[in-house]
C-alpha cells in the first residue's frame, strides 16, 4: 500500500513557521502545505506551499479551513492558539493536530501552575513564591533574608516580555507596581511569580511527545540569545539568534534532563489527568556542576531555535509528526545529522524590542540564494508588488549549516553581513554562538 500523501497546515507567521514549512515541503509524503497566516517568506515559496489569510488566534476559522481543504495534519507554531484550546477543538472534530490540549499547555500559559507542578513532582527549578496582591509581593521581597538578584514574572502569556530581573528592592518594587497597579500586561500580570535568580548557562531542549505522554523523541539541544545586545546585555527579546547542538548539553547533562525533568514532567501530567502531547520546550539553566534546572516550560517549539534544530533532523520531519498523531512515534525514524552544526542570526529592525519602523524593502544580493547549505527564514516580512517589505521587529533569520560550530557561525555571518533594508535600519548581534565556541 502506498502511504497517504498529506496536506499539512502550519499555524503561525514567524521564522519558526517558515522553517517548518520549508522542511515540510521537502518531505516526499507531503502534497500541500498551507501556512496560516504565514509571511513574506512562505508567500514566496512555490509549488506546494501557500499562505491562508486566517489569523493564528481564529481557531474556529482554522478548523473550518482544515475541514474544507482536506487538511490531514495541523502543526501549531505559537502559544496563543494553544491557550485558546485549538487542540481540543480540532480533536473533537476528528482532525489530527500536533500540540498539547488547553489543560496541558498550562505548563506555558500559567507560570504559577508550572511552578506548583514542578514543586509537586520534585522537578528542579528556582525556589519561588506566588502572589495575587501587591502587598503580599512587597512583603515577600522586603524580608531581611530575601536575596537579590530576584526574578519577577507575570504568570500569564506576555510574548516573552513579562520577566523582570531585579537587582535591588527598588527595581523589584517597580516591577510589582508595573504588574499589579499599572497592569502593563493586563490580566496576565494579576498573578505573579517571584523566584530565585539561577546562575549558569541557558539551553533549550525540545521533545516531540506522543501517545498520551508515553513516548518522546528529542531534538538536538540549542542555545538561544535572548537579550538584544552583544554580550547578553540590554532588554529581553523573543530571541536574537541560536545555534545547535549546544556543547553545554553534554550527553551526561542530557541524561540528567531526561531523568530529572522530561520523564517526571510527562508522568506528572499524566497523573494530573492532562497527558502532554506535541512539542515540549524546556528552557534550562545548567549550573557549573552540569545540573539542570527548569527556567520555563513552553508548549511549542522555540523561535529562533526551530531554525537550527530542524536542519539537524536527518529523518523526515512530517513522517515523525504523522507518526506522533497516529500512535506510532516510538517506531518512527528519528535520526540527527552527525558532525553538523547550525547557526541562525536574527536580523531585526533597529529599535526592536521597542519601537521600530516597518515597510522597508529588504535587500538581498542575488548570490545569497545559491549559497549552499543555508536559508533565509522570514519572520516579520510581507511580499508586496514583487518586493519583500519589513513588517515586524524580528525580520529574518539567516541560517547556515557547517561542519563545526565555528564553520556554521562563520557562514551565517557571511550572509548576515550582506543583508540590509532600503534606507538602513537593520540590526543583528555580532556574538551569536561565541559561548558555544568558548565551551569547546
Ligand atoms: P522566561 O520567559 O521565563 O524564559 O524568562 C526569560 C529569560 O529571563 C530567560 O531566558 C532567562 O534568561 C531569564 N530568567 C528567567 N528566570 C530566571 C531565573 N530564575 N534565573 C535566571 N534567569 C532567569
Ligand atoms: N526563543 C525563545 C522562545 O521561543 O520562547
Amino acid at each position: 500500500m502506498t502511504p497517504k500523501s498529506l496536506n499539512v497546515l502550519i499555524i503561525g507567521n514567524g521564522a519558526r513557521e517558515h522553517a517548518m514549512a520549508y522542511y515540510a515541503e521537502l518531505s516526499p509524503r507531503v502534497k500541500k502545505v498551507f501556512v496560516a497566516p504565514g509571511n513574506g517568506g512562505t508567500a514566496m515559496m512555490d509549488g506546494k506551499v501557500s499562505n491562508v489569510a486566517i489569523a493564528a488566534t481564529d481557531i474556529n476559522a482554522l478548523l473550518q479551513f482544515a475541514l474544507e481543504s482536506s487538511v490531514d495534519l495541523t502543526v501549531i507554531g505559537p502559544e496563543q492558539p494553544l491557550e485558546l484550546g485549538i487542540v481540543d477543538l480540532f480533536r473533537k472534530a476528528g482532525k489530527k493536530i500536533v500540540g498539547p490540549t488547553q489543560a496541558a499547555a498550562k505548563l506555558e500559559t500559567n507560570k504559577g501552575y508550572a511552578k506548583m507542578f514542578m514543586d509537586g513532582n520534585s522537578i528542579p527549578t528556582a525556589s519561588f513564591g506566588i502572589f495575587y496582591r501587591a502587598v503580599d509581593a512587597m512583603e515577600y521581597i522586603s524580608a531581611p533574608n530575601f536575596k537579590f538578584p530576584a526574578v519577577i514574572k507575570a504568570s500569564g502569556l506576555c510574548a516573552g516580555k513579562g520577566v523582570f530581573i531585579t537587582l535591588n528592592r527598588e527595581q523589584a518594587f517597580k516591577a510589582i507596581k508595573d504588574l499589579f497597579k499599572d497592569r502593563i500586561f493586563g490580566a496576565a500580570g494579576d498573578k505573579v511569580v517571584i523566584e530565585e535568580f539561577l546562575l549558569g548557562q541557558e539551553a533549550s531542549i525540545f521533545a516531540l511527545v506522543a501517545e498520551e505522554g508515553e513516548t518522546y523523541k528529542l531534538f538536538a539541544a540549542a542555545q538561544d540569545h535572548k537579550r538584544i545586545g552583544n554580550g547578553d546585555t540590554g532588554k529581553n527579546t523573543g530571541g536574537m539568534g541560536a545555534y545547535a547542538p549546544a556543547p553545554v548539553v553534554t550527553p551526561e547533562v542530557m541524561r540528567k534532563v531526561e531523568e530529572r525533568i522530561i520523564q517526571p514532567t510527562l508522568k506528572g501530567m499524566r497523573d494530573e489527568g492532562s497527558p502532554y502531547t506535541g512539542f515540549l520546550y524546556i528552557g534550562l539553566m545548567i549550573d557549573e556542576n552540569g545540573d539542570p534546572s527548569v527556567v520555563e516550560y513552553n508548549a511549542r517549539m522555540g523561535d529562533p531555535e526551530t531554525q537550527v534544530v530542524l536542519p539537524l533532523l536527518k529523518s523526515d520531519f512530517v513522517e515523525a509528526l504523522w507518526a506522533s498523531v497516529g500512535g506510532t512515534l516510538a517506531d518512527a525514524p528519528w535520526e540527527m545529522k552527525e558532525k553538523t552544526s547550525v547557526t541562525a542570526i536574527v536580523i531585526a529592525a533597529t529599535g526592536y524590542p521597542d519601537e521600530y519602523e516597518t515597510g522597508k524593502a529588504v535587500k538581498v544580493p542575488g548570490w545569497v540564494e545559491s549559497f549552499p547549505a543555508s536559508f533565509l527564514f522570514h519572520a516579520g516580512t510581507r511580499f508586496e508588488g514583487g518586493k519583500i517589505l519589513t513588517a515586524g521587529g524580528r525580520v529574518l533569520s539567516v541560517m547556515a549549516i557547517g561542519t563545526s560550530l565555528g564553520d556554521s557561525i562563520f557562514r551565517a555571518y557571511e550572509l548576515a553581513e550582506v543583508i540590509s533594508f532600503e534606507g538602513g535600519g537593520s540590526y543583528y548581534r555580532k556574538d551569536i554562538g561565541t559561548k558555544g565556541l568558548e565551551r569547546k
